[in-house]
């Protein structure tokens, strides 16, 4: 594929870095774009993302920007096609990411408005905590159509029990393929009725047991990687699907991923954002796919929308 285009990631922490790396190493883009309001940080990275170019043998320029809270800087995205919202605040050990809505949620609205202003026609991927809660706010205050906002948590959530269940088994990654859906966190849907290992369903490898002990650690897996790290949250793998889903749409390839969009009307359920499978391409969410779930797993679809509904409607006053 011909390289092409420009991504915007805003928010040049260990998130934003990271995911602003994986990007350029694509080697699909033309620029990738990655700003920050801590003067110099995202210049002081973008030069030394391209000072490994001809390391990794990636064209893709990286240009570093930082953007004043009134939107000074933000004319370096203009014509993104793509912009991946990485600011705001990680949990500390002990938090949980709803302790984190009303700092972030001030962060978030104003990024938005900045990225509506400045880059009209991008599709936004958010990645700011809480997932579910940022990404509501994202689309209210871009005004962007809801298929053009979405918000990255399943693939991370289904990336870490994919991980766990390989280790347990001993068995390569590619061969295990699990699912969760639901919220980005205490109500995330873990779907055993979609987890495999070699085409063989996972009930018959594991005792319910085991799979109940994983799922648990998968839904508690951010909170596990923030109480080793001390400061700071997880980044490596919430990077690599951000960047995942942003090629997917940059490539217009139509990929099916678990992500946080808006649901009206799959699984009976309408209004709200959630986390779904959704076929993804160049205007962001093609079409949110449903699968046959359990009587169990569609009963806790539905909770998991309630309980973000009531939270979702919160942000709008924030
Ligand atoms: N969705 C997920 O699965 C997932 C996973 C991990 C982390 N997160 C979330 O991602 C966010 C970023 O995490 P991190 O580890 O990069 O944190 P970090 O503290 O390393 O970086 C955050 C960056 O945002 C910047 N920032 C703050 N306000 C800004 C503004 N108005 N405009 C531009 N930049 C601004 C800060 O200066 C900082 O550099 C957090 O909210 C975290 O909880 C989400």
């Amino acid at each position: 594929m011909a390289r092409s285009g420009k991504v915007a990631v805003i928010g040049a922490g260990f998130y934003g870095s990271t995911t602003a790396q994986r990007l350029a190493e694509y080697d699909i883009f033309e620029t990738v774009v990655l700003t920050d309001i801590i003067e110099g940080k995202p210049e002081g990275l973008a030069l030394d993302m391209n000072q490994s170019r001809p390391v990794e043998g990636f064209e893709t320029k990286i240009v570093g920007q930082t953007t004043g809270r009134s939107g000074e800087g933000y004319e370096a995205i203009a014509g993104s096609g793509i912009v991946v919202i990485t600011a705001g605040l990680p949990r500390k050990p002990g938090m949980s990411r709803m302790d984190l809505i009303e700092t972030n949620a001030k962060i978030v609205r104003q990024v938005s408005e900045n990225v509506a202003a400045h880059a009209p026609g991008a599709v936004v991927i958010v990645v700011s905590n809480p997932l579910d809660e940022m990404t509501a706010l994202a689309q209210l205050a871009t005004g962007f159509p809801h298929q053009r906002v979405l918000g990255q948590a399943g693939m991370l959530d289904t990336a870490r029990f994919t991980h766990f269940v390989a280790e347990e088994l001993g068995v390569p990654i590619t061969s295990v393929t699990t699912l969760t859906l639901g919220s980005h966190g205490d109500t995330m849907v873990p779907v055993p009725s979609a987890c495999e290992v070699d085409g063989k369903p996972l009930a018959e490898l594991l005792p319910a047991g085991k799979i109940e002990e994983l799922v648990t650690r998968t839904r508690n897996g951010g909170a596990e990687v923030v109480a080793l790290l001390k400061t700071g949250s997880a980044y490596y793998a919430p990077s690599a699907a951000a960047a995942r889903m942003a090629r997917a749409v940059a490539e217009d390839s139509g990929a099916i991923l678990p992500v946080c969009a808006w649901v009206d009307g799959e699984y009976g359920i309408s209004g709200v954002y959630l986390g779904v499978e959704a076929e993804l391409g160049r205007t962001g969410v093609r079409r949110v796919v449903e699968r046959d779930l359990t009587p169990d797993e569609r009963a806790a679809l539905g909770q998991a929308a309630e309980a973000v509904r009531a939270k979702q409607a919160d942000v709008q006053t924030l």
